[in-house]
């Protein structure tokens, strides 16, 4: 049983994890539990009842000074109750003062997992044990209602949450910020572990010490964005990647969104995190009710790749929808870093050719090929195919390409319109700008106004009518700006802070119209690179471009950051060409092909131009990617050096979940002369067992799991710039 209710002792337990809260006899709902798994003890006797000064006492105190909701760990903690701290809601229920009082008004424990409508949730596996534990709150004095939602996955050791408010009142209700979740931890002294970045640059894992006051890690992009990631940890001071406690807080919103962690006057940590409420307000007619995004919460008291880990296999098993999740993915071609804009029909079925040769699964078709679509600064929007750049239909296309034995991609975005656009002429007011002014322009583009039913028909209508003319099997669906003066015609004014989260709304409405139509299509997210890659993308889509930086050294540090929350064959990656186009490094083919080999794997660069020993190393990297797919997929992924900390190398690995196998991967990203040796640590192995080892498919030695876990093995010396090799042991082979 996950979830025990005891005279309102609400206690869960997954499989190596607790987590208690208590509606205690004032009404309040306090946070009494949440760490390694433990019994049923009442943990409300670790809250220490004093008298502050300066911290309100509620009405149910009854004159008790002692008991004050500014140091009471809380479950959803509201603003106006006297706790000054950071606060799950603001809520103006009708005087124009933001405050309410949520009081305990009933629970359910019910079998399964709940879902959430409009918005992605994780869900669970036919014959998985999920319980879903619902407490309701109400305001003391209005019948103004708080549903907290609670998903248990005892196997993944992962909870999620999520809030649905609901006026029973007969007046408006404005709410001007609503958090997903709300975590009070009666200590201080945790490092925020998070991951910050740029176009280009993005999740470069930062691991800062919490202070006394407010540490806030905010999107106001309108996306997730490249610079902060919905993903947070919050680490004792000596956790690594083996030991020590943590806790992982994961937002499924592909929206702006807020995470705060505050370290209080009495020494307890409180993290908060949800919808961005910097422009945000949601006006709550008498009879509706708003749901909030999902947040999915883990514990490890054994590290950080634990706790990885349990995020990874939540996600691969109750988030990713795809019927590719469990599927070999196609090893793709993409034209974008070969052509840009300027391809012909010769120059992509020269690359097509190419491809089949080195045994490449797909041509992706980027950027170019609808519309007036020769630079960046026309044609979004115009979703009719250009036959004459093309020199053929879409669907002649698709065949030939189909012919050579490939898949067929093609790239879209459809959240953007360019003024100089058919679509524009006809639809200026689909555009976000307020009325006016002059709008602010991203890559010389306007947002379409997503929250509008006719722009999502037409995006619709498109989309299918693109689809249904040729053998497409996967879209790239990108975004290449952030929103600016965000603005809808069809609001108004004092309505206008709704926006942003109806964007999202409507954005997930159209993927979902489009997953259900078809459902085999390979979807892969993309935001200028990875300015979406977030746990509510991979709903939708079980890949997503992880960085336009595609230099093979840069990825180190992007993809070890994206490691930490979402599992590696999501992580979309490929080799170029050099030097690089981003920042002209020159790296050898083969790291760039362990690199790529790190997440979906594939290719960006003009084959035809390739010379013979690239093909042949390609020919090589594809069979090795191939032999290995299920390792990549389904193994446990070890961060086991880390691109941020260590100058010499970055290594990682996949384990089998037998521990039989396992493929680790060095980069040197230094060298020196009169070289020392270097040793590094397999993972995940079984200790009593004997493995071959072979290095870059030659055989180094036999050890025991053992050997390889404690004694390591030594790495090579690198002979150029950027170096690398590949370790694979196998049990399986001896
Ligand atoms: C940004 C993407 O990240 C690139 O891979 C490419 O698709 C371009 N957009 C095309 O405009």
């Amino acid at each position: 049983m996950g979830i025990t209710v005891n005279n309102n002792l609400f206690t869960i337990h997954t499989k190596n994890t607790t987590y208690q809260m208590k509606a205690d006899d004032k009404g309040f709902l306090l946070h009494t539990y949440y760490g390694k798994r433990t019994d049923d003890t009442d943990y409300s006797y670790l809250i220490d009842m004093k008298d502050r000064g300066f911290s309100g006492n509620v009405p149910q105190s009854n004159g008790d000074r002692t008991y004050s909701l500014d140091y009471i760990p809380q479950e959803f903690p509201v603003l106006g109750t006297g706790d000054y701290r950071v606060n799950c809601l603001q809520a103006d229920l009708g005087s124009g003062v933001k405050d309410c009082l949520l009081v305990f008004d009933s629970y359910k424990v019910l079998k399964g997992k709940y879902a959430l409508e409009g918005l992605p949730a994780l869900f669970a596996k036919e014959d998985e044990n999920v319980e879903t534990l619902e407490i309701v709150l109400r305001d003391y004095y209005e019948e103004f209602y708080v549903r907290l939602l609670y998903g248990v996955f005892e196997e993944t050791d992962v909870i999620t949450r999520a809030v649905i408010l609901e006026n029973k009142t007969d007046k408006d209700i404005n709410i001007s910020r609503i958090m997903s979740t709300c975590l009070d931890i009666n200590k201080s002294g945790m490092d925020m572990i998070h991951f910050y970045g740029r176009h280009a640059g993005e999740r470069e894992m930062e691991r800062t010490p919490l202070f006394h006051g407010i540490t806030e890690i905010r999107s106001t992009r309108g996306a997730s964005g490249h610079q902060q990631n919905p993903f947070v940890i919050l680490a004792e001071k000596n956790t690594d990647e083996d030991m020590g406690e943590c806790y992982g807080f994961s937002l499924l919103y592909s929206g702006g969104f807020n995470i705060q962690a505050e370290v209080d006057q009495t020494h307890q940590t409180r993290l908060v995190m949800g919808i961005d409420d910097s422009d945000f307000s949601w006006e709550l007619k008498a009879g509706e009710s708003f749901t909030t995004p999902e947040v999915c919460i883990s514990y490890s008291d054994s590290g950080l790749a634990k706790l990885s880990h349990n995020y990874h296999n939540a996600f691969l098993n109750n988030l990713i929808r795809s019927t590719w999740k469990d599927r070999q993915r196609p090893v793709l071609i993409n034209n974008w870093e070969a052509t840009y804009f300027d391809f012909t029909y010769d120059k992509l079925i020269k690359i097509a050719e190419e491809a089949s040769e080195l045994g490449l699964d797909m041509l992706v078709l980027d950027d170019g090929w609808f519309g007036k679509r020769d630079s960046d600064y026309s044609g979004l929007g115009d979703w009719y195919v250009n036959e004459e750049k093309l020199g053929c239909s879409l669907k002649e296309l698709a065949e030939r390409v189909n012919d050579m034995g490939l898949m067929f991609g093609i790239w879209f975005e459809p959240e953007m319109i360019s003024e100089d656009s058919d679509l524009y002429r006809s639809h200026p007011d689909w555009a976000m700008v307020v009325p006016g002014r002059e709008p602010i322009r991203g890559r010389s583009q306007l947002v379409l106004d997503m929250t509008r039913e006719d722009v999502l028909e037409y995006i619709k209508k498109r989309l299918f009518a693109i689809m249904d003319s040729a053998n497409i099997q996967y879209i790239k669906w990108d975004m290449n700006r952030s929103l600016a003066a965000v603005y809808s015609a069809k609001l108004p004014g004092n309505r206008q802070g709704e926006v942003r989260h109806r964007y999202v709304l409507g954005l997930y409405s159209v993927l979902e119209a489009l997953l259900e139509r078809y459902p085999d299509l390979l979807l892969e997210g993309c935001s200028g690179g990875g300015g979406r890659f977030d746990a509510g993308m991979l709903y939708y889509s079980p890949q997503i471009w992880c960085s336009d930086n595609t230099d093979a050294i840069d990825r180190l540090k992007i993809q070890h950051g994206t490691s930490f929350a979402y599992p590696m064959s999501t992580v979309s990656a490929h080799v170029s060409v050099c030097p690089n186009h981003q920042n002209f490094r020159v790296t050898p083919f083969k790291t760039r092909g362990i690199c790529a080999m790190q997440g979906t794997f594939g290719y960006e660069l003009d084959l035809s131009k390739m010379t013979d020993e690239e093909k042949d190393m390609a020919k090589e990297q594809v069979r090795t990617f191939k032999q290995h797919y299920r390792l990549f997929q389904f193994g446990d992924y070890y961060r086991i050096t880390s691109p941020v900390e260590n100058r010499e190398y970055t290594a990682w690995e996949y384990a089998a979940k037998d521990g039989k196998e396992a493929c680790l991967s060095v980069v040197f990203t230094d060298q020196h002369g009169n070289p020392t040796p270097q040793l590094i640590k397999f993972k995940g192995l079984l200790p009593e067992k004997e493995y071959r080892v072979l290095r870059d498919n030659e055989e180094v030695g036999r050890y025991t799991g053992a050997a390889l876990m404690n004694g390591g093995i030594i790495l090579p010396v690198p002979k150029e710039n950027y170096d690398s090799c590949q370790f694979y042991a196998s049990v399986e082979q001896i």
